[in-house]
């Protein structure tokens, strides 16, 4: 006779996947400093969610006897395939108007960043197009590049202003990004960067600039509820990091948590002062100096102990977001040194960096390539590192980044059969199905299915 498990300790589905080759769940929590970093791999692994929260996660075989499955259940077999938590973009410069391929030739021909922007090119130029696009052109946009982001498997997206640089424009940005937040699959997430250049109309008054930021872009984000974090670009030609440190005070006052652009084409203290005002990430980090990555070690370290006495392992010290394609496509060099901080215990996101200057892509998995073959990062790491510490570096990672139970059921299914595969077969979109909350958003045009 067949004994069932007691009614009681069953759970109740209406969306299970079964048959993943490959079932990763990228838990939480990297662990000791120098462990192997964990995918949380279950082969012939399934996944069960109801009301949009993953419920079971476990080998396909135990699913029957645990799984109660309510009527008019969704059920789907990966066939063999890769099945993983929706991917997470902590990095994007999601709404601007324009364009910049002429700068990118510039800068084929021997111009610097740097020198294009002096010359009134760079981020000034993306201002004055976004300044002048109407509400609705700017809504249309950003609401493309989110459909793309969800087809590419993106599930969570952070979303900086900063094409705005006047109380008016910033704002406009984030309202722009609430209402996407509101009405498309993807969660947005919003960070307020009125530092991220000082504007021509301040040139020759930077502090007038950062006051304003100070005392009325912050306040008003906040009163408003239009953000989550503030960021400043702290480098030569942005803002210093007596600048930054004034500005994200602010913001931490007002409950906006801080990011950092820091020591991107320069090396200029800015992963001490994220660690020194308790960032939630420092971004960039190609040109961070040996005390930089010191102070973020340290500070993983100190988390790592706390969470220890509190019984919770976890990293609440800045979450290192490295940006690859940034790197790449600006061609100047000096990649961030990723093994040294994933060494020292610091955790590891990677993103795109969206933006029309420095990194016109959209394409995550790209970056999860890069970050072995130029960050040399291992497959584990770099999945984790779009994942669930991507999730971590936009303090989400209660919510989303992992399928663990009681998460949002954000659940891929790839083509891929192995998860080696991830960052081997680059530069296309590998996903096959995306469920949101654990509604099936994408689902791929079979023409295209398995072609390699
Ligand atoms: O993250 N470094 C500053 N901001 C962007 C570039 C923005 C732009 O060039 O428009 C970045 O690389
Ligand atoms: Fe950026």
């Amino acid at each position: 006779m067949i004994v069932k498990a007691p009614a009681e300790t069953w759970v109740e589905a209406d969306l299970v996947i079964t048959g993943a080759g490959e079932l990763l769940t990228c838990p939480g929590g990297s662990g000791e400093t120098g462990a192997r970093p964990s995918l949380g791999l279950i082969t012939r692994g399934a996944v069960a969610a109801r009301a949009g929260r993953v419920v079971w996660v476990g080998e396909s075989s135990r699913l029957g006897d645990e799984v109660r499955l309510l009527p008019g259940v969704q059920r789907v077999d990966a066939e063999g395939r890769v099945v993983m938590p929706g991917l997470v973009e902590c990095h994007t410069h999601l709404a601007f108007a324009g364009d910049r391929p002429d700068e990118f030739q510039l800068r084929v021909g021997g111009a610097t960043y740097q020198e294009v922007t002096a010359a009134g090119g760079g981020i000034m130029n993306t201002v004055h197009a976004t300044r002048r696009a109407k509400d609705e052109e700017l809504r249309t946009s950003a609401r493309r590049r989110l459909d793309r982001f969800l087809a590419y498997g993106v599930t969570t997206v952070e979303a900086k202003s900063g094409y705005g640089l006047t109380l008016e424009h910033e704002l406009r940005i984030l309202e722009v990004y609430r209402d996407l937040d509101a009405i498309h699959p993807v969660d947005v997430v919003s960070t307020l960067l009125g530092m991220h250049i000082v504007p021509v109309e301040y040139s020759d008054r930077v502090d007038a600039y950062v006051d304003m930021v100070a005392r009325k872009m912050i306040p008003a984000a906040a009163k408003r509820k239009l953000a989550h974090f503030c960021d400043a670009f702290c480098e030569k030609g942005a803002f210093s990091v007596e600048q930054c440190r004034r500005v994200l005070t602010a913001g931490i006052e007002h409950g906006l948590m801080p990011k950092l652009h820091a020591d991107q084409l320069s090396s200029g203290g800015g992963a001490e002062l994220g660690v020194e005002l308790g960032a939630v990430s420092v971004d960039h980090l190609d040109r961070v100096s040996e005390p930089g990555i010191a102070a973020l070690a340290a500070a993983s370290r100190g988390a790592m102990d706390l969470g220890r006495k509190a019984g919770t392992p976890g990293s609440r010290a800045p979450v290192a977001v490295l940006l690859p394609g940034a790197t790449f496509f600006l061609g100047e060099g000096g990649h961030a040194p990723a093994r040294r901080l994933l060494e020292a215990g610091v955790p590891v996101a990677l993103s795109t960096d969206f933006n029309p200057g420095s990194s016109p892509t959209q394409n995550l998995w790209l970056m999860a390539t890069m970050g072995c073959s130029a960050l040399r990062m291992t497959a584990a790491e770099v999945i984790r590192a779009i994942t669930i510490e991507a999730a971590a570096a936009v303090g989400l990672d209660h919510e989303v980044g992992s399928l663990d139970v009681g998460k949002k059921a954000d659940i891929l299914i790839l083509e891929h059969t192995k998860h080696t595969q991830i960052p081997y077969r680059y530069g296309m979109n590998p996903v096959w199905q995306v469920f949101k909350a654990g509604r099936s958003v994408v689902k791929r045009n079979p023409a295209l299915e398995d072609v390699w």
